[in-house]
Formats: structure tokens, C-alpha cells, sequence
């Protein structure tokens, strides 16, 4: 053993997750008496709906408090067959292709390692989600990064995607709404970049943890859903954290061919056995009542809209800043490249000088931009703001 170093390959390479980073920090600030607005949080700032804690509740009450099987409750992975049907136009699945983690960020992890090891290479859409990279890496995978920028709403092209394209490709990894940009790939784009993938016989993760929070009239498509080709190529996470705030329950989705979903199956019953037994009985009752999923979903949307609207209205107004009205997940990801600091400058001096927390977008791979969440009230976007806005008049 080098006597110097006791760690492995792995956690000397790993990056600790940079929007956790900053929410903690924002919230030390906060705790310590300074009146920070924080734009970091990455969870709604709802509360999970009653009649989905009800459930877990009643679960715990009953002794539902043992091991479950590995890839989750057989009702829930049915309750996810339905799912799938009713609401992403994907019929005739089955439960084995279904698998319960303990959040979807596991669900991408497992994704990744049932299909990439040394060798491969992952192509990565930038700005991408702080923990694709990373992922990627802890498989012994190479991930290879694709811009697309504002000027492009942040979506990159079928003929981008052929190009980057080499005989190590593996997987392609799409997240549309997607986190950090908040842009939204239609249908029709969504199927052109599917058909180059199948063309290069490359696999698709596609993360839609947040396909229910659109506005503007988006709708999310599913690539599951472009017929059987695709459907074979796909593996689709999801969960339960951002459409029902349930993010400390830590519940996330899987579904993929067969043999892809048992050997997730297998990795996840191997490093963590199951997803938390009584918190799936809340996922279940969330799936069984779409009626009230519906609502809940539809009353948070409603807020989030109102704060979405006001936050690009304010940033836009702010002369230097110019910011894409994304119509997707509780992001906006302005460009701040023309006060000439680097993101990491950038927010750090406007927490330091206003007490303004923002993520800097070179976390996401995008250093002309910064990201905030308007997972958060609405005095802090208004307070927040005018202090962004003196901010950047002093830049
Ligand atoms: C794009 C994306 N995928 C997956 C996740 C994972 O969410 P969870 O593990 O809470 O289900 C997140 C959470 O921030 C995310 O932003």
C-alpha cells in the first residue's frame, strides 16, 4: 500500500457535488444570522403531499419495516407498468423491466456501470448535470462533452451528436427537462437524435426526473416511446423527488430492456439491497392516485410558473445579463459572460459582497453562466434580485 495515499483511483478522481456544496454553504450563512437569499437548492420547497406521507405512514404502522426485494415492491413495479402506459405512451412493459433505487441519481449510477466500463466513452450534453461526469468515471468510462449553449436553447444537434460519434461510443446521455439549463427538447428533436443514436448503435439514459414540471405549453416526450428500436436502446430514470417533493425520501426509477434492468437489479442487490420498504408504500400511493398526483403536481406547477415568470423577468431587466425563459424543471441558467469574470468570480464575489447564493456554471460545464432555482419564495426572488441587480451595476 503507497503509505502516502490510503485512497483508491475512484475517490482521488471524484469532484464533490458542487450545487451541494453551495446549498450547504448558503444555508451555514443562514444559520449563522446573515440574510442570504439562496438560489442554490436543487428541491422543491413544497412539502411532500399528505396523502403520499399518509401511506408511509400507515406502511410503518403496519410492520412494513423489513427488507424489500431487490428491485422494489412488485406492486410498485406494476403501479410503474401503468405508469408508463397512462402517461408516457410506452404500453406493454413489464414489472422485470422496472427497478425501485433509492433516488434517481442511483438510478443513473447503476445505468451507467450495468453499460460502460474502461474503454468506453459517454457522450455528455454540457451544461450537464453536476454528477453525469462523475458517474462516468467511477465506471472507468471516458465521458465526452457536446455544447450547445444559449444560442442553441441549450440543445445539441443530430449532426453535433454524429460527429462526436467514435467506435468507443457507448452510451448517450439526455436530460430533458433538464437540470441546469431548464430547456426542454420537443418530440420531433428528441426523435432526430434517437434515430442517430440507434444508427450508431449507441444506448440512450435518458433522466426525466423532472417530465412533469413544463410550462409555456412544453410537453415531455419519452424516448422509450419512438417505437422498438429505441425502446431497446433506452434506459429511462426517473422518481419520485421533484414531482412530489419527495427528495429526503429517496426513491428513484429505472425502467429498461430486460437484461439491462436484472443486471441493475443485481448491482443495486449487491451494494444496497433496496430502496427504503415503507417510503415505497408512498411512492405506491402516489402512482395509484393519479387524480391526486395530478393536483398536487398541477398546484406546485402553478407556483413555480409564477416564480419562473418573475425571476427571468427580473434577471432579463438586469443590462449585461441575458437568460434563455426555459420551460422546464425550476432552473434559469443566465449567461453572464459580458461582466468578463468566471462563473466561479462571478458568484462568488456576489455572495461575498450581497449575500447571493447562486451555482457557478462551469459545475455544469458552462463557465459564461450561473445557475438559480427558483425553488424558493417569493421574497427571496424579489430581494434577491435587487440585490443582483445592484451587483452587476458595480461590475
Ligand atoms: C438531472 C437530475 N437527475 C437526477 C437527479 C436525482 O434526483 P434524486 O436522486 O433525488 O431522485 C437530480 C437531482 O438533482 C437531477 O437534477
Amino acid at each position: 500500500m503507497n503509505s502516502q495515499n490510503p485512497l483508491s483511483v475512484w475517490a482521488r478522481n471524484i469532484a464533490p457535488s458542487p450545487t451541494l456544496a453551495v446549498d450547504a454553504k448558503a444555508k451555514a450563512l443562514l444559520a449563522a444570522g446573515e440574510d442570504v437569499c439562496g438560489f442554490g437548492a436543487g428541491e422543491p420547497d413544497f412539502d411532500t403531499p399528505e396523502f403520499i406521507k399518509e401511506a408511509a405512514v400507515k406502511a410503518l404502522r403496519e410492520g412494513k419495516t423489513k427488507y424489500a426485494p431487490a428491485a422494489g415492491l412488485p406492486d410498485l413495479r406494476a403501479a410503474l407498468v401503468e405508469k408508463f402506459a397512462r402517461e408516457n405512451g410506452i404500453p406493454g412493459l413489464e414489472p422485470s423491466q422496472m427497478v425501485v433505487s433509492p433516488g434517481g441519481k442511483y438510478s443513473c449510477y447503476l445505468a451507467i456501470l450495468a453499460v460502460c466500463g474502461p474503454g468506453d466513452e459517454v457522450l455528455v450534453p454540457a451544461p450537464y448535470w453536476v454528477s453525469y461526469p462523475e458517474m462516468v468515471k467511477l465506471a472507468g468510462a471516458t465521458p465526452k462533452f457536446l455544447f450547445a449553449g444559449d444560442d442553441a436553447d441549450f440543445k445539441i444537434t443530430p449532426a453535433q451528436l454524429r460527429d462526436a460519434v467514435t467506435p468507443k461510443t457507448k452510451l448517450l446521455i439526455l436530460n430533458s427537462p433538464s437540470n441546469p439549463t431548464g430547456t426542454v427538447y420537443t418530440r420531433a428533436e428528441l426523435e432526430a437524435l434517437v434515430a442517430v443514436a440507434v444508427e450508431n448503435n449507441i444506448l440512450l439514459l435518458s433522466d426525466e426526473i423532472y417530465e412533469h414540471l413544463l410550462y409555456d405549453g412544453a410537453a415531455h416526450a419519452s424516448p422509450a416511446s419512438f417505437g422498438k428500436e429505441a425502446a431497446a436502446a433506452t434506459i429511462t430514470v426517473g422518481g419520485f423527488s421533484k414531482s412530489f417533493s419527495m427528495t429526503g425520501w429517496r426513491l428513484g426509477t429505472l425502467m429498461a430492456p430486460k437484461a439491462i434492468a436484472a443486471a441493475v437489479a443485481d448491482l443495486q442487490s449487491q451494494t444496497t439491497s433496496n430502496a427504503t420498504t415503507f417510503a415505497q408504500y408512498g411512492a405506491l400511493a402516489a402512482l395509484r392516485d393519479p387524480k391526486a398526483s395530478g393536483e398536487a403536481i398541477a398546484s406546485m406547477l402553478q407556483v413555480f410558473d409564477r416564480r419562473r415568470i418573475r425571476l427571468h423577468e427580473g434577471l432579463t431587466a438586469i443590462k449585461g445579463i441575458r437568460c434563455t425563459r426555459a420551460r422546464g424543471a425550476f432552473y434559469l441558467f443566465p449567461n453572464i459572460a459580458s461582466f468578463g469574470l468566471s462563473s466561479t468570480e462571478f458568484s462568488a464575489k456576489l455572495l461575498e459582497s450581497e449575500k447571493v447564493a447562486v451555482v457557478p456554471g462551469v459545475a455544469f460545464g458552462a463557465d459564461e453562466y450561473v445557475r438559480l432555482s427558483y425553488a424558493t419564495s417569493d421574497g427571496v426572488i424579489e430581494k434577491g434580485l435587487e440585490r443582483m441587480a445592484r451587483f452587476c451595476a458595480g461590475l
